[in-house]
């Protein structure tokens, strides 16, 4: 089976949409420090930074008069939920192989704990710690991080060398094995 590239989840009109609001920036940073943690701990990179692009797609727009409201989307937000229902109806619609969208939807479910009550950093797996850890390397106080600019063909170009760096790794891997 063809590989799903970074480029064509990007790509995809559904990507562009949420993507918008949690920054675009924001995503493909996390997704290139996803690959170098996920390479360190053994975890696969193609799961690794799929998740990291997608892990904030789930945002809703928080704006009263203009400004974001953070202590509304602190009281109310889901994002980790919505986002992992996004994420999978995005990559079943490009062909994804079911077990891979299954796990980059648990990845962006669990990437945050702000609203979980019990202590799960321990009970993360090493994928779902390597996007957490990703995401946090990368926020800045109240939510700054999501409003950092990037250019589409800068993101295309950044994403581009991902997939060709995650192509070779797997190549590497399969002779291996
Ligand atoms: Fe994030």
């Amino acid at each position: 089976m063809k590989r799903v590239t970074l480029v064509d989840v990007f790509k995809h009109r559904i990507t562009q949409k949420y993507l918008q609001r949690s920054g675009i920036n924001h995503a493909v940073t996390v997704a290139g420090y996803a690959f170098d943690m996920a390479v360190k701990k053994g975890v696969d990179p193609d799961l690794a930074t799929k998740s990291a692009l997608l892990h904030d797609m789930g945002h809703y727009e928080w704006y009263r008069d203009g400004k974001w409201d953070y202590d509304e989307y602190r009281k109310s937000d889901i994002h980790a939920i919505k986002g992992a229902e996004r994420a999978h109806k995005l990559l079943i619609r490009l062909g994804e192989d079911r077990l891979v969208a299954k796990e980059v939807s648990v990845a962006v479910l669990l990437h945050t704990d702000s609203y979980l009550p019990f202590g799960l950093e321990e009970k993360r797996t090493a994928l779902q710690d390597v996007v957490a850890k990703a995401d946090e390397k990368d926020e800045q106080p109240m939510g700054l991080h999501h409003y950092k600019q990037m250019d589409r063909s800068e993101a295309l170009k950044r994403l581009h060398e991902l997939d060709l760096k995650i192509e070779e790794f797997l190549e590497d891997d399969d002779e291996l094995a």
